[in-house]
């Protein structure tokens, strides 16, 4: 043992790791004293890399272990799916008509919408919330729209009520000339034109079932009005002139 020098020993293991693969691990204990637990506990644990490590390099190596499954998953996964990128660009979009949406009354904005409101404060008290009656004559089962056939006349009237009417030198109301009793209030004191326009466009579409026509509405518009009520005439006209633009179905 001891004729043999170092350098040749050493000479002899480096062929014989050159010519087998598997040699260089198996003759890797033997080297040096300090690197001996390191390098076998390397090859032991996964043989087929030793075989590739060069004897001369006494590190062990860390890196043969096999990608972990989940490892391997979140490196192959698409980080962000298709969808998902067009969904991001109309996030924006979608809050804006959100934030718009909260700022619109659940019924709408329309004359027909605001005229129901207005009805509900205003009238349903005495005409009742379905047209039902009360205080005041059902106008629904097409009630109104039999009194008042014209739209026009069905606007002075709730224009000026039963007092207005009176001061006016009548003493009926309506197509069927009913006689005026009293007790239906005068509504310009606290509606303007266009409110009152709205809540006898929807009491006609609600209690009298009708649709909106432009030329029913038009028919004597002016004349009935400059009679019972000139000072707001204009108005009234000009709300007739934008729903002769633009129907007031909504
Ligand atoms: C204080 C109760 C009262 C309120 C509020 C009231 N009305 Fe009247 N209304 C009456 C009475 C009473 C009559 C009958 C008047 C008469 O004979 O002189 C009447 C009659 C009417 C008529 C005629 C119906 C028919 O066929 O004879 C209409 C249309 C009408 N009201 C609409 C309205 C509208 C629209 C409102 C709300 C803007 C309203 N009223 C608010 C009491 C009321």
């Amino acid at each position: 043992m001891v004729e043999i020098p170092e350098h040749l020993l050493e000479r002899s293991r480096q062929r014989r790791s050159a010519l087998t693969g598997e040699g260089g691990g198996s003759a890797a204990p033997a080297e040096s004293g300090s690197s001996t637990p390191a390098a076998t506990g390397g090859s032991s644990s996964a043989p087929v890399a030793a075989a590739s490590t060069a004897p001369a390099v006494p590190q062990p190596e860390p890196e043969p272990e096999p990608t972990p499954p989940w490892v391997e998953a979140a490196l192959t996964r698409k980080k962000v799916p298709w969808w998902a990128a067009s969904a991001l660009t109309i996030l924006p979009l979608f809050f804006i008509v959100y934030a718009w949406t909260l700022g619109e009354p659940s019924q709408g904005e329309g004359p027909l919408a605001l005229g129901a409101e207005t009805y509900a404060v205003s009238c349903a008290g005495c005409h009742g919330g379905g047209g039902g009656g009360g205080a005041g004559p059902a106008l629904n089962g097409g009630a109104v729209v039999e009194t008042f056939p014209s739209p026009a006349a069905q606007v002075a009237w709730v224009a000026l009520g039963s007092a207005g009417f009176q001061d006016a030198g009548r003493s009926t109301y309506g197509a069927t000339d009913k006689p005026i009793v009293g007790g239906m209030p005068g509504q310009l004191d606290s509606l303007d034109p266009t409110e009152i326009m709205d809540v006898v466009l929807a009491e006609r579409t609600e209690f009298g079932q009708e649709e909106f026509d432009i030329s029913v509405w038009e028919d004597g518009f002016e004349d009935t009005l400059n009679e019972l009520v000139p000072d707001q005439t204009e108005e009234f006209m000009a709300v007739l002139d934008e729903w002769n633009t633009t129907p007031p179905t909504g």
